[in-house]
């Protein structure tokens, strides 16, 4: 899609403008081209709820375009939550959304302009572009909180940890505690800092934030992380006790955060507990549009490979998983498909699905096509084979590409499941010079490990 051109200026500041004009702004003080002071309220009030995955934004974006149906900024986020379903069967009504939006660009900010343009990449499935717009317009509009959000969100999809941090560092000039919604921006931080592996950072901006606001989950996620990756456990499962009646007013992001107390209590020796979990919390939120096949997968074949049954529980996934292998929205996303519709032993469908993302590689270009080529296509093989029990072949796949799998997106807690199985696999298969390796690799880096202690007395090195 082209770029918006023209347009009047102003865009690019927030506080002076709203003092010289009698335009309406949202809570940080960023312009909104709308005459209606209720549209411009329930705006607000929609990335306010969004920053704290409340199940409301995208009824406040409906009753603001109801109020004002030339709110372009509003349009253009209920664009964006159509984009968050991540399914290819929506892409031909959010690129109608930004055709139309695009014939009002005389009348837009610059900010405004510049976010249709990012919904517009987005879209068109070009991640990269999409990001390098919402960063253009942060630099810009660094109180632009929305902005920042959707970069986090989708660079966090490319697996580009330093990406999520100095983008953010880069606004943080603008912010403090007097701007509304700063502690959303510490929590992002801290996510960021984690993934960058500055955990001390990171719990500090994490808890900051959650005292700020103990409603903002990715807060209370980012401290998590922090949590998971320096392996205290129990500490974990304490600071991610929520139950369903706590968050009956989250959306389904709230699971990912039950995913991960589910893999504390796996940490502390407890799958029965996390098991329950899985069909207690994570799988009550599946609805007709919705299944989160990535957590339940990702907790089904940890489980799996501590030597539980869960067997009839990967049919449903794969069922879901079956509709969407065309799908090539994420990488993320289609290798947790491919670890259903495998672990399902759905041989054909998942057959299918490879050949889809080979043509889908070889006929598109942009970053998911490359990651897709580089990244996603070998590790699903690798999953494929080890599924299928040949545990040598799925070392030979794997192996090379253990520390190269960022492509794919997510974070360093849910890839390390692919690094997991590689494991599983240089055990079962009595490839013991690669296990005894691997296991060394995880005792330095988290020394007195007691599990990887014991599976490494196991190997009889
Ligand atoms: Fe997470």
């Amino acid at each position: 899609m082209t770029p918006l051109t023209g347009g009047r200026d102003g865009g690019n500041s927030y506080f002076p403008q709203y003092e010289s004009t009698n335009m309406h702004t949202d809570a940080q003080g960023n312009v909104l081209t709308t005459e209606s002071a209720e549209a411009a309220a329930l705006f607000s009030q929609a990335i306010t709820d969004f920053m704290d995955y409340r199940t409301t934004p995208s009824a406040r974006l409906k009753e603001a375009l109801e109020k004002d149906p030339d709110f372009a900024l509003a349009a253009c986020f209920r664009g964006c939550f159509l984009m968050m379903l991540e399914n290819r069967k929506i892409l031909p009504r959010v690129r109608e959304t930004v055709d139309t939006l695009r014939k009002q660009a005389n009348s837009l900010t610059r900010r405004e302009r510049l976010h249709i343009d990012a919904l517009g990449a987005w879209a068109d499935l070009d991640i990269l572009e999409a990001c390098r717009t919402w960063e253009e317009l942060l630099t810009i509009a660094p109180h632009d909180i929305l902005a920042m959000k959707l970069h986090h969100t989708m660079a966090f999809y490319t697996g580009r940890s330093q990406v999520l941090r100095s983008v953010i560092e880069g606004a943080l000039h603008a912010w403090d505690e007097t701007v509304p919604g700063y502690s959303a921006v510490q929590g992002m931080y801290a996510y960021a800092l984690e993934e960058c592996g500055a955990y001390d950072e990171a719990e500090k901006w994490g808890r900051d934030a959650v005292a700020s606001n103990p409603n903002d989950l990715w807060a209370i996620h980012a401290v998590g992380h922090v949590l998971d990756m320096q392996r205290r456990y129990e500490e974990g499962a304490d600071w991610l006790n929520f139950s369903a009646e706590d968050w009956s007013d989250r959306n389904p992001f709230k699971a990912h955060l039950w995913w991960h107390c589910a893999l504390f209590h796996l940490g502390m020796g407890d799958p029965d507990r996390a098991l329950n979990m899985h069909d207690d919390l994570l799988r009550s939120i599946n609805s007709d549009s919705y299944v989160d096949v990535s957590n339940q997968a990702s907790l089904l074949k940890r489980l799996e490979m501590q030597g539980m049954d869960v067997s009839t529980r990967w049919e449903l996934l794969a069922d879901h998983s079956a509709t969407r292998i065309d799908d090539h929205i994420l990488t993320f996303r289609d290798a947790h498909f491919c670890l259903a519709l495998a672990a399902a032993g759905r041989t054909e469908t998942v057959r299918d699905q490879l050949a889809s993302m080979v043509a889908f590689a070889k006929d598109n270009d942009g970053w998911t096509a490359e990651a897709t080529a580089s990244t996603l296509i070998p590790l699903c093989d690798g999953i494929v084979a080890y599924e299928s029990g040949d545990y040598k072949a799925t070392c030979d796949i794997l192996w090379p590409m253990r520390n190269d799998l960022a492509p794919v997106g997510g974070s360093h807690t849910q890839r390390d499941l692919f690094r997991q199985i590689l494991e599983d696999a240089a055990v079962k298969g009595s490839c013991t010079e690669l296990a005894r390796t691997l296991f060394s690799e995880r005792l330095a880096q988290v020394p007195g490990d007691a599990t990887y202690q014991a599976k490494y007395v196991a190997l009889g090195a």
